[in-house]
């Protein structure tokens, strides 16, 4: 990292770490925060990961590393592959039960633990005020980390208000830099937002070519909540990765079907999080920042929107 963006960063994260309330990080940030991750692999490249200023001022990488089903010590190799290649977020979350492995691959990256962007989140089983501050700890402990950079409420489920309050007095402690949620509708989320003292940062939902989600990406922007988008390849469904329309997109720039729809994600000001297994294509992943989409190209991809879930299985 640039000498200049590490100072601004601990700068900020003192900051954050008195506990100051949305309202007050707001007015007192600067609010030229635009940050690059820097990274160099370990094939010597540099990669660089821009990234988007939170509500409450953190800066936050805009493409990830997702860990869902990666456990064990594949887990931990992929988790380090992808730190090496350039990757600063990665996201697991204890119901992943991949937390050990995901600890293990960054402490076997090697990078400092402030150059990097974790996050974790809280599962149904846990809602409530005591069970989340106990979840969360066992989390931390787990990744063998001190603080996290943001905890999200997994699903919308159970006593919500109870854990928003857990994860508020944990903010104000220090211990999570910035807190949020996952699957939350406009309407639950208007329902947390009502008594809540923090305002969520971030909301991480579905979304990908197949399902776009017009109405929360728009409500998300009034709100000034994140959107971070889980499963940004559909996981593969729907045959993404041979859609004819992506590929003729990428054909254009040279790029693949899964560079297409990341950068498209990247354009609409989503935070992604794609994961794979694969070195090769942890890095073809990353490799987005070098050309842009076009009107045409993006009229055709609002086409491939089926405005409905790929995993109807989890409803
Ligand atoms: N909050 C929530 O409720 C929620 C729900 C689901 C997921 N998530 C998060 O979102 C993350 C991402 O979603 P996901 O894991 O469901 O799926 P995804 O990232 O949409 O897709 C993963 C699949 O894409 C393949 N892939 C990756 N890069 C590729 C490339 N360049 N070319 C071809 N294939 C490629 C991977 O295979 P290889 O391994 O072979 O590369 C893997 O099969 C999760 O890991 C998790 O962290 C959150």
């Amino acid at each position: 990292m640039k000498e200049k963006d590490k100072s601004k960063g601990i700068k900020r994260r003192a900051f954050l770490q008195t506990g100051g309330l949305f309202a007050a990080s707001a007015m007192i940030l600067p609010l030229s925060g635009y940050k690059v991750f820097d990274a160099v692999n370990d094939s010597q490249n540099e990669n660089s990961i821009p990234s988007v200023m939170l509500n409450n001022g953190l800066d936050m990488p805009r493409l990830g590393f997702g860990t869902n089903t990666l456990k064990g010590d594949i887990g931990t190799r992929c988790v380090s592959d992808a730190i090496s290649v350039g990757y600063r977020l990665i996201d697991t979350a204890k119901i992943y039960g991949n937390e050990e492995s995901v600890g293990k691959g960054i402490k076997q990256s090697g990078i400092d633990r402030e150059a990097l962007f974790i996050t974790s989140k809280l599962w149904v089983d846990d809602a409530g005020y005591e069970s989340t501050k106990v979840a969360f700890e066992t989390s931390l402990k787990k990744l063998e980390l001190d603080y996290l950079d943001l905890y999200l409420i997994h699903r919308p489920r159970g006593d919500v208000k109870g854990s928003w309050k857990a994860m508020e007095e944990l903010h104000m402690e220090g211990k999570i830099k910035a807190i949020g949620v996952s699957n939350f509708d406009a309407d639950q989320l208007d329902d947390l937002m009502k008594n809540a003292k923090i305002k969520p940062a971030i909301n991480q939902i579905e979304t990908h070519v197949f399902f776009q989600e017009h109405l929360p990406y728009k409500d998300l922007k009034e709100k000034n909540v994140q959107m971070e988008a889980w499963s940004p390849f559909a996981a593969g469904r729907n045959g993404v990765f041979e859609n004819q329309t992506l590929a003729d997109i990428g054909k254009k720039y040279h790029k693949s079907n899964a560079q297409v729809c990341l950068r498209w994600h990247y354009q609409r000001g989503v935070v992604a999080i794609p994961r794979s297994s694969q070195k090769a294509h942890m890095i073809e992943n990353l490799d987005i920042f070098d050309f842009e989409l076009d009107k045409t190209d993006l009229k055709a991809i609002v086409a491939l929107d089926l405005n409905t879930t790929q995993f109807p299985e989890w409803g």
